[in-house]
């Protein structure tokens, strides 16, 4: 059920402070969700993604089979297909989530019958022709509406193949390696960039062998998986609004527990590291092979510096740059973003809706065709900000607002709901007027 359309006005802040503790990681939660559903046995998962992508997942996966129960807040437990997934009455709604239509069609590709996975006005605009050439070659088939969905998996007898991702992108990789999991052989997936590794971390957990070289990670299939039990990590994606809001407001102090601290997602403490907030890490300890921790920031009496953004860690923060560009135009030198170019086809343009939005909140900004270059010491004025029903764009603005002078009216707030319905009261318990 789409959500009306709602605005949401952001105050000014004077400082930011308190703690927090925030909904499961979204990108664990798909796959958690995922391998539960395909496994043999009972999972149960405590602080399970509250956002609405997750849900996504668990949807999809109830109609292919898996029995799903809320058992009360974040709770979930997922009684598995034994990997025997069955073709649903009707097509899968994948909503506005490119991790459920990328990943399921991997898992999908191998099994039998005949699979339609559709999503919403945005994730039907976004490119699938990247999963379609891998699973291609493996000799599935799958039929796209002009490289984008509603798309058709008829399931088949696949064989292992050995691939290089030609953009980074973990979904792709995810969709490759459980398509290999259910297919005689060694399948491999390379990529430039070590892009997030939680579905190697959790095939782990479920208790697949894999074997993994810096650039390279294989499996023999086929394999079964087996149930688990596990606290999901808070989500650091979701917690760069609060890190970014905090690096902002000298005499901020804010705490976070319990979040995702994965090498691979959690680059965003090294780039504002480098921009001068002051991080401890505190209690950190491995949870089913995923670190987590308490993360606790302020910010720099003198501000933030500057820093750019490009290559490798464009690839690895790219959930997280909108709200730095969002934070660009406060820092002393400035914020560069380049080789970027994926932002264009996320659940929006983002370099184009991060460059309108900084516009209209008054600031000097340059658009690139990978990236942006916002100059630091510019002061931001309140304004309406066009969200293009993201939800990072949506949260992102909220972070600025929080600096400008005057109020800002955020439409299509309601997206925010796709990764964390609760950003917005939290926002208001940790920022101080
Ligand atoms: C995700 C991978 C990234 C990221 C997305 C979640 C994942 O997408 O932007 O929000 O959970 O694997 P790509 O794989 O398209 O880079």
């Amino acid at each position: 059920m789409p959500t009306a359309a709602q605005e949401r006005l952001i105050r000014p802040a004077r400082n930011v402070r308190g703690s927090l503790r925030l909904p499961g990681d979204k990108s664990i939660s798909h796959r958690y969700a995922l391998l539960a559903a395909f496994a043999q046995g009972v999972s149960r998962f405590t602080n399970f993604s509250t956002g609405a992508d997750c849900a996504s997942t668990l949807a999809c996966m109830e109609a292919l089979g898996a029995k799903v129960s809320r058992t009360g807040g974040r709770s979930v437990e997922v009684a598995g297909a034994s990997g025997r997934l069955t073709p649903a009455a009707h097509p899968l709604d994948c909503g506005n989530s490119g991790s459920t239509m990328r990943m399921i069609s991997g898992l999908l590709a191998a099994q039998e019958g005949r699979f339609t996975l559709i999503g919403d006005a945005s994730l039907s605009r976004r490119p699938m022709e990247r999963i379609r050439k891998p699973l291609e070659a493996m000799g599935a088939r799958l039929t796209l509406t002009e490289g984008h969905a509603p798309l058709t998996i008829d399931g088949a007898p696949l064989h292992a193949i050995d691939y290089t991702t030609p953009v980074p992108s973990a979904q792709v990789k995810t969709c490759i390696l459980l398509a290999g999991l259910e297919t005689p052989g060694v399948t491999t997936v390379r990529e430039a960039v070590r892009t997030r590794d939680h579905s190697e971390l959790a095939l782990r957990a479920f208790g697949a062998s894999l074997t993994r070289t810096a650039n390279s990670v294989s499996v023999r299939g086929p394999q079964d998986l087996h149930a688990i039990d596990a606290a999901v990590p808070g989500d650091i994606s979701s917690a760069a609004f609060f890190l970014c809001a905090a690096a902002l407001f000298p005499g901020s102090n804010l705490v976070i527990d319990d979040l995702g601290l994965n090498p691979t997602r959690a680059v965003l403490l090294d780039v504002l590291t480098a921009l001068g907030a002051r991080i401890a890490i505190l209690n950190v300890e491995e949870q089913h092979n995923e670190l987590v921790g308490t993360v606790q920031i302020s910010a720099p009496p003198e501000g933030l510096g500057g820093t750019e953004v490009s290559g490798a860690l464009s690839a690895q923060l790219i959930d997280e740059l909108p709200v730095l560009a969002a934070i660009a135009p406060f820092t002393r030198n400035g914020i560069r973003i380049r080789g970027a170019r994926e932002l264009r086809v996320k659940e929006s343009d983002r370099i184009a809706l991060a460059a309108k939005n900084l516009r209209a909140m008054g600031a000097e900004v340059t658009e690139f065709d990978d990236g942006l270059d916002v100059p630091g010491g510019q002061s931001l004025h309140g304004a309406m900000i066009d969200s293009g029903s993201d939800h990072r764009i949506a949260m992102a603005f909220s972070v600025a607002a929080l600096g400008a002078q005057g109020d800002t009216l955020i439409q299509g707030a309601e997206s925010a709901a796709i990764s964390f319905p609760e950003f917005f009261d939290l926002l208001n318990r940790v920022a101080e007027r």
